[in-house]
C-alpha cells in the first residue's frame, strides 16, 4: 500500500498512474481529491483513488524541498520516498525515516485540483539513500513499472540526484526566457554557460553527478543538448514557472546548491533574474544572457 503526500503536479500523475494499474495507492495533502484526471500528450487518464487524512503504507513524498523538513517528523520509522529535485531532501527524511531516493524526469503541471497535464509517462529512478538497493526497493521499482513509468535502479542514488539538479539548472532558463525565444542561439548559449560553470564546480568539489544505472545522460551530453537550444510545442511547465505563475517565489531555486560551494557568478547571477522575475517568461534570450554572461 503507497500513499502519494502532496496532491500537486508529481503528486497527482503518480497516484493516478498507479491506481489506474492497480496498485493499491490513496492520496493525501492540501486540496487532494478523489477524481483524478491525467492529460498526456498521447493519452488521458481518468482515476479514483482515496483521499486519506493520515498517510498509510509507504509514503511517496511529493511537496517540496523544503516541506519536507516540516512533515518527515510527523512519520517517525516509516518508509519514505523522496521525489523532491535538489540534493536536501533526502539527509532531511533520513532524521526520521527511512528513505527511498526517487528522482522524477518528467514534467508535470496542475492546472486544477485533480486535473494535471504531462508529455509522456517519463523516467523514475529510485535507490536506497544513501546508497544501495533492497527488496523494498525493488518492489517499489516493479509497481513503478506496472505504473508504465520507465523505471531505473540506482545502487548510488545521490550520483542520480546530483545529476538531476545539474538538469534543473536549466530548467530556470526555461521558466524565466519568453517561450518564442527558446528557439533561439541565444537561450542555447545561456543554458551551456550555466551548466558549464556548474559542472566546473561540482568537479573542484569532487561530486559525481551521473546516471547509476548508465542510462541517462552525462553531464557532458546535457551541455550539447542544452545548446543546441529548442522548446515544447505544448503548454507543460516546470514547478519553477508553475509557482511564477502562481504569483509564488520558487521554493526551489536549485542555483543557490552551486553557489554554496564554489564561486559560480553565472548562477549567482540567474538567482538574481529569478529574484527579479514578475512572473514566469519575462525575460527575452537576449536580456537573460547579457545578465549571465555580460554579453
Ligand atoms: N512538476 C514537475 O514537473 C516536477 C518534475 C520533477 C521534479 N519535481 C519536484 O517534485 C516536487 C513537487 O513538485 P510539484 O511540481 O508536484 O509541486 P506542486 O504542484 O506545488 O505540488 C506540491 C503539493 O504539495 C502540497 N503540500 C505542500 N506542503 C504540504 C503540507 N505540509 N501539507 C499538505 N500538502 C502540502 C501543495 O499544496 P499547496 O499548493 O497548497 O502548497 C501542493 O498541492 C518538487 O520538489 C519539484 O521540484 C517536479
Amino acid at each position: 500500500m503507497y500513499t502519494v503526500f502532496g496532491a500537486g503536479s508529481i503528486g497527482t500523475v503518480l497516484a493516478g498512474l498507479l491506481a489506474d494499474a492497480g496498485v493499491p495507492v490513496a492520496i493525501a495533502g492540501r486540496h487532494a481529491v478523489e477524481r483524478l484526471r491525467l492529460e498526456g500528450d498521447d493519452e488521458t487518464v481518468e482515476a479514483k483513488v482515496p483521499v486519506v487524512a493520515e498517510p498509510l503504507g509507504t509514503i511517496l513524498l511529493c511537496v517540496h524541498g523544503p516541506d519536507v523538513f516540516d512533515l518527515c517528523p510527523l512519520w517517525k520509522g516509516r518508509t519514505v520516498v523522496t521525489f523532491q529535485n535538489g540534493v536536501r531532501a533526502e539527509a532531511a527524511a533520513a532524521r526520521w525515516c527511512e528513505v527511498i531516493g526517487g528522482v522524477w524526469r518528467m514534467t508535470c503541471t496542475l492546472v486544477e485540483p485533480g486535473r494535471v497535464l504531462y508529455t509522456k509517462r517519463g523516467r523514475v529512478i529510485v535507490g536506497r539513500y544513501p546508497e544501495g538497493v533492497d527488496p523494498e526497493v525493488e518492489a517499489l521499482a516493479a509497481d513503478l513499472r506496472r505504473a508504465g513509468f520507465d523505471v531505473g535502479v540506482s545502487p548510488r542514488i545521490e550520483g542520480d540526484k546530483w545529476l538531476k539538479l545539474f538538469l534543473n539548472l536549466a530548467s530556470t532558463a526555461h521558466a524565466i526566457v519568453r517561450r518564442e525565444d527558446h528557439g533561439k542561439p541565444e537561450f542555447g548559449m545561456l543554458k551551456a554557460a550555466i551548466l558549464e560553470e556548474a559542472r566546473d564546480v561540482f568537479r573542484a568539489n569532487g561530486i559525481v553527478a551521473e546516471s547509476g544505472d548508465g542510462r541517462d545522460a552525462s553531464i557532458d551530453e546535457e551541455i550539447g543538448r542544452h545548446r543546441k537550444g529548442g522548446g515544447r510545442a505544448r503548454g507543460v511547465f516546470n514547478s519553477t514557472w508553475r509557482q511564477l505563475s502562481l504569483g509564488r517565489r520558487p521554493k526551489e531555486r536549485y542555483h543557490d546548491t552551486v553557489t554554496a560551494l564554489g564561486p559560480a557568478p553565472r548562477n549567482e547571477a540567474m538567482l538574481v533574474l529569478l529574484d527579479r522575475a514578475t512572473g514566469p517568461e519575462c525575460y527575452t534570450a537576449e536580456e537573460a544572457l547579457s545578465a549571465v554572461c555580460g554579453r
